[in-house]
């Protein structure tokens, strides 16, 4: 019976055992599960992506869940029926995919988390700007200009893992003021979905509860760092308290030229979106990606890529022109 077995059928069968048995490494099938494509960031990210591995001869799926879990899981169940090649994942929340990942991979489909790490799960790699590091430009920027006083913590969605790798950050800078008796903490709180309105009324009412007393807001995205300067403004106080963020958000951008926000972060999507889109293409092809650390998700020491944020003040908001992120006109525009 050995015998009878053709070249054509062994190389048949050691690709099947190698990875997706219908993988078509030439021209790959990726899908891209979005958590929110309503917030601007993730609409450039799509961009990028779609744009980077076309290049390399991939098709993408794209879906947006907009910030629901249940549309997110149903969505990553109907690119498994597809027939992806490989998945990119950014989930809405880091903790309910542990089995919608299992499918993928019975199905022999690699899984990327993209920006937000999927916890619990066999996930295959994860890429991501340095959140830990974002959390501390975060603080650093705020304390630049206001080395002492009241804080308030504003923090992320509590479903995404990044907000708390963000809050490590700051606190990793904050800590030894706090310790010191410089920076008193007042408050601090997460923000569902990262959402702008709900940012606004944390902010009220901690201003109510501190009698305007506050001197800097972590803001944790630009998102929130809206909200929270909204808040501000409608006791004059915006421009007068330092408020970080982070995604150089046009708005955001604007309102740091302004002075009402002290400093964003610029994440150069471009690169993640590109790195991400050749890692796919890399592991459907069983090509060795370039990773350059682990991070353990609670499953696994996951193969990840991290890369460098950039603080984002007055003093050097050309980079995210000479990047080709925002023309000049754009960021004039009124
Ligand atoms: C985070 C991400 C930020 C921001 C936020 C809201 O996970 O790292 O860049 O966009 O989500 O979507």
């Amino acid at each position: 019976m050995k015998k009878l077995l053709s070249t054509a059928a062994i190389a048949v069968m050691m690709a099947c055992a190698g990875g997706n048995a219908m993988a078509d490494a030439k021209n790959p099938k990726i899908g891209f599960s979005i958590d929110d494509l309503r917030l601007e960031r993730w609409a450039r990210d799509r961009d990028y992506f779609v744009a980077a591995a076309e290049q390399q001869g991939a098709k993408v799926f794209v879906q947006s869940a907009d910030a629901s879990e249940q549309r997110q899981i149903a969505q990553i169940e109907n690119l498994i029926s597809r027939g992806v090649d490989v998945l990119v994942i950014v989930p809405y929340n880091a903790t309910v995919l542990t089995n919608a990942v299992r499918e993928a991979k019975k199905a022999k489909i690699k899984v990327i988390s993209y920006d937000r790490l999927i916890l619990n799960a066999d996930i295959d790699a994860y890429i991501s700007f340095d959140n830990n590091m974002v959390g501390q430009l975060q603080a650093q920027g705020v304390l630049a200009v206001k080395p002492k006083g009241n804080f308030y913590l504003l923090g992320g969605a509590p479903t995404d893992s990044n907000a708390k790798m963000l809050r490590e950050g700051q606190l990793k800078v904050l800590q030894p003021l706090i310790d010191k008796g410089d920076v008193k903490v007042v408050g601090k709180q997460w923000v569902k979905d990262w959402s702008p309105s709900e940012a606004m009324s944390i902010v009220e009412n901690a201003l109510t509860a501190n009698g305007n007393k506050i001197d800097a807001v972590v803001a944790s995205n630009d998102a929130t760092a809206g909200g929270a300067i909204q808040a501000l403004a409608s006791q004059k106080l915006d421009g007068k308290v330092a408020v970080s963020g982070q995604d150089s958000d046009l708005a955001a951008v604007k309102r740091v030229i302004a002075g009402t926000q002290t400093l964003t972060v610029y994440k150069p999507l471009k690169l993640i979106a590109s790195e991400a889109a050749k890692l796919s293409v890399q592991l459907v092809r069983g090509e060795k990606p370039a990773f350059n650390a682990k991070y353990n998700n609670g499953f696994k020491e996951v193969d990840s890529v991290f890369l460098k944020p950039v603080a984002l003040t007055k003093a050097n908001i050309d980079v995210v022109i000479k990047d080709g992120f925002y023309t000049q006109a754009q960021l004039a525009a009124k």
